[in-house]
């Protein structure tokens, strides 16, 4: 990665260095930071609880670290913590930072929980949530390998602005990181970003961090200091770059929050596609997480799926349809032009085509739901269920005003507001609907 300094001698300690690595115990605590204000942001909900594809950003970091398996897991909480905390697994210990005075303060109190503990620390950030395993993995590797004392995620972009950048001293090592508001106009120019993510003994982080002073614009003890601290002692620092840099994204503000949610969707709508699913325009179609869809099934453009939802094989939906949280459609459902579904079931084989609210309600099979069909399932105060039974056929505009039972094969005729039960096979029609005949 990095030519080191002093070739000849270093060099052959760096390689037996290495060769002890690999057989030392790879033992990894992770400290996830997750304390800080998210001044810029704006908001009264605390950064890491804002949503990428309707789930907390922080929850997507959880899944990374336990994808990983180490030994301890330390969350640093600050800023709304009672909220945060409800979202932490229960093998995370939660450390509590009272004072946000800056990264390097953060992880002195997550380090508090890992007392004993002797391997290296993997420190991550709530903010950056769309880091992938592989390249975690690949930070690790080459930490234990070369037996590194301090190993940073870096990554190459095009704008910089807001990342601390990597400073390379004549023998391109490592040497520090300047924050961009620390930075002059020449450091400015540089294109290689600190992720925020590092690997690094633990020893070494407990001894250094200490050294650390709130000398800076922002007044904050930076954790990014810790390299400068260990470079000039010889430590052995170096830097992994991030092969693809959109996963070092760190969310700061609004908008850096819905470039991530653009990225997260891309990955999910590519999962999809990889699996069958025909999405007609990625780029014009939401989905969120947890969302299950079966092959041969096509989503049109502008069409909105919320989190957990499932959809059956060889269903069609959309454009322009909505399907929230709680919906489940069967095989070969069809839910067309601007439909709205909310905790509803979609039995196999039928159609819901055009402009229709369903929430609340459980439709069988090979039932037919006309245009502008509406259950009305809210009656100010309560939220009411309709039941509608196989092979039904819901005449256009029709009304139904929950609790409602509609018998299988029953009818209802265009614009019925329907306000009782219907017995099977019985065709009503009307305001409020009638009984016109019992059907075939
Ligand atoms: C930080 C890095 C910067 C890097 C960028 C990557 C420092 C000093 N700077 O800057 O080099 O390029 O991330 O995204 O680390 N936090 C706490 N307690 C605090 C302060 C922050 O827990 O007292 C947490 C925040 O909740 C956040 C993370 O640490 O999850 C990073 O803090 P933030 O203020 O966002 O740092 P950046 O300015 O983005
Ligand atoms: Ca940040």
């Amino acid at each position: 990665m990095v030519a080191h300094q002093n070739l000849g001698l270093t060099v052959k300690v760096r390689i037996l260095a290495g060769q002890l690595g690999k057989i030392m115990k790879k033992e990894i605590a992770v400290i996830i930071l997750a304390a800080g204000k998210s001044t810029r942001m704006k908001s009264a909900t605390p950064k890491v609880l804002h949503k990428l594809c309707g789930r907390p950003m922080l929850s997507y970091v959880l899944d990374l670290v336990r994808s990983l398996k180490p030994e301890k897991v330390v969350a640093v909480l600050g800023h709304e913590q009672k909220r945060v905390r409800e979202i932490i697994p229960g093998n995370v210990k939660i450390t509590l930072q009272k004072k946000l005075i800056g990264t390097a303060d953060a992880v002195k109190v997550g380090l508090t929980a890992l007392k004993g503990f002797q391997g290296s620390v993997l420190i991550l950030y709530g903010d950056v949530p769309l880091l992938k395993k592989a390249t975690l993995q690949k930070l690790l590797d080459y930490h234990f390998t070369n037996n590194v004392d301090a190993t940073l995620l870096t990554a190459q972009l095009k704008k910089p602005f807001g990342y601390g950048r990597i400073m390379r001293d004549k023998y391109s090592s490592i040497c520090a990181i300047v924050e961009e508001k620390d930075a002059d106009e020449v450091q400015k120019e540089i294109k290689e970003i600190n992720t925020g993510i590092m690997v690094i003994k633990k020893q070494k982080l407990e001894n250094n961090l200490k050294r650390i002073r709130a000398n800076n614009q922002k007044k904050e003890f930076y954790l990014t200091d810790i390299i400068e601290i260990l470079a000039k002692q010889q430590l052995l620092v170096d830097g992994v770059k991030a092969d693809d840099a959109k996963e070092a994204l760190g969310i700061n503000t609004g908008s850096e929050l819905a470039q991530a949610n653009t990225l997260m969707r891309q990955r999910i709508n590519e999962v999809f596609m990889n699996n069958g699913v025909t999405i007609i325009d990625p780029a014009n179609t939401w989905i969120n997480f947890g969302t299950k869809i079966g092959a041969d099934t096509v989503i049109y453009p502008f069409t909105v799926i919320e989190r957990d939802v499932k959809i059956g094989k060889r269903c069609l939906v959309g454009p322009f349809a909505h399907l929230r949280d709680g919906v489940e459609l069967k095989d070969d459902v069809t839910a067309g032009n601007f439909i709205e579904m909310v905790r509803s079931k979609i039995g196999a084989k039928t159609f819901v085509k055009h402009f229709s609210y369903i929430g609340d309600t459980a439709v069988g099979s090979s039932v037919n739901i006309g245009a502008g069909t509406v259950t009305a399932n809210f009656d100010g105060r309560n939220k009411h269920e309709t039941f509608i039974g196989d092979n039904v056929n819901i005449g256009s505009d029709t009304v139904i005003v929950a609790p409602v039972k509609i018998g299988k094969a029953a009818a209802t005729g265009a614009g019925a507001i329907v306000t009782r039960d219907i017995a099977a096979k019985t065709l009503v029609a009307g305001v409020p609907a009638r009984i016109l005949k019992k059907r075939g």
